[in-house]
């Protein structure tokens, strides 16, 4: 699949997840055979005002690369503003968020508030491509109209103003995560556009990526929830697409990617900060295995990379 002239090594592509998708989860999706891994949303007016902590997120490391940077905004010339920013950090591919439902977000008129005003998204567009080189994409959802037009009207607009690619989820913006993502939506949008379509929600597991192909037309797959804790969907994806078997990952597989994932974060946050991200992280990786319960508790109060170091170590003695 292409984004603009960015060539990507598959079709499968890691979703924007806000406080999970940071460098270090990344590094493991790309690891894993992800084509395309997107930070979380990033908001503009942090960017543009300077904001520390914000412009800490646009962090990336050639390991990853491509990397598709996503903001949200409402503002067209802050975001053209914030666009150049991250373009200038070295992003492969801009993202635009029309699809985050979270009240403090929708408040703001950002995110799929954006889906209400079409004009609005218009102008961010076309704002944003005219301040950038890099590929432009969207992100959205099926909107507030059931049916799906504003999620066909935003794509169309969309393409009219320079999009390189649409990503959609196809749950309404009222919807949360609740219910089903109505995948036929996004076999829709693929019928009414040219540019890239990425199919998004609800693919569980590594055989629904297919499904979701076959159903949609869809050129790129994103999978999100179903990748925290677990890259090896990527790869199970891909064996899967060659006709090859899904391969589970073994004990030691998960012993190294939770030490490569600790070991980064220490490397980009921080030993103090990155124990407390591990208090709740390091239980994404142990789901479904035996004394999971135990080992989460037992990483409760971490506070040291040498005790999480232990802990980990403890708990796979136990396993194996
Ligand atoms: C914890 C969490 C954080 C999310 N953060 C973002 C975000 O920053 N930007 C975005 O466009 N979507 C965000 N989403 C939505 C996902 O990118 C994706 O569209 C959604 O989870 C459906 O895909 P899935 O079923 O594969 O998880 C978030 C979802 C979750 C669960």
């Amino acid at each position: 699949m292409k984004i603009g002239p960015v060539v990507l090594d598959n079709i499968l592509v890691l979703a924007p997840l806000a406080g999970i998708t940071t460098l270090p989860f990344r590094l493991l999706a790309k690891a894993s055979g992800c084509g395309l891994v997107c930070s979380e949303m990033i908001s503009a007016n942090g960017l543009v005002y300077g904001s520390a902590k914000t412009q800490e997120l646009l962090n990336s490391r050639i390991g990853e690369k491509p990397l598709s940077v996503q903001i949200f905004g409402s503002d067209p010339g802050l975001m053209a503003e914030a666009a150049a920013m991250v373009e200038a950090s070295g992003a492969d591919i801009l993202d635009i968020n029309l699809g985050c439902a979270v009240k403090k977000v929708l408040k703001t008129g950002s995110g799929a508030a954006l889906m209400k005003t079409p004009g609005k998204v218009e102008k961010i567009l076309l704002a944003v491509r005219k301040s950038i080189n890099i590929p432009l994409t969207v992100k959205m959802r099926t909107g507030w109209d059931k049916s799906g037009s504003d999620a066909i009207k935003i794509a169309e607009i969309a393409e009219a103003a320079g999009v390189d690619g649409i990503t959609l989820h196809p749950r309404l913006a009222t919807q949360g995560f609740g219910g089903k993502a109505d995948w036929s939506l996004i076999a829709d949008v693929k019928k009414n556009v040219a540019v890239p379509v990425i199919g998004n929600g609800d693919i569980t597991t590594p055989e629904d990526a297919l499904v979701m192909k076959k159903e949609t037309n869809s050129d790129g797959l994103m999978i999100g929830r179903a990748a925290i804790g677990n890259p090896w969907i990527f790869s199970q994806v891909l064996s899967l697409m060659k006709g090859g078997e899904r391969i589970s990952p073994s004990l030691s597989e998960r012993f190294d990617a939770m030490k490569t994932y600790l070991a980064t974060s220490i490397d980009c946050f921080g030993e103090q900060r990155t124990c407390r991200m591990m208090r709740s992280h390091l239980g994404w990786f142990v789901k479904g295995l035996r004394f999971s319960g135990r080992f989460r508790e037992s990483i409760k109060r971490v506070s040291t990379q040498k005790e999480a170091m232990s802990l980990i170590i403890k708990y796979f003695e136990e396993l194996s």
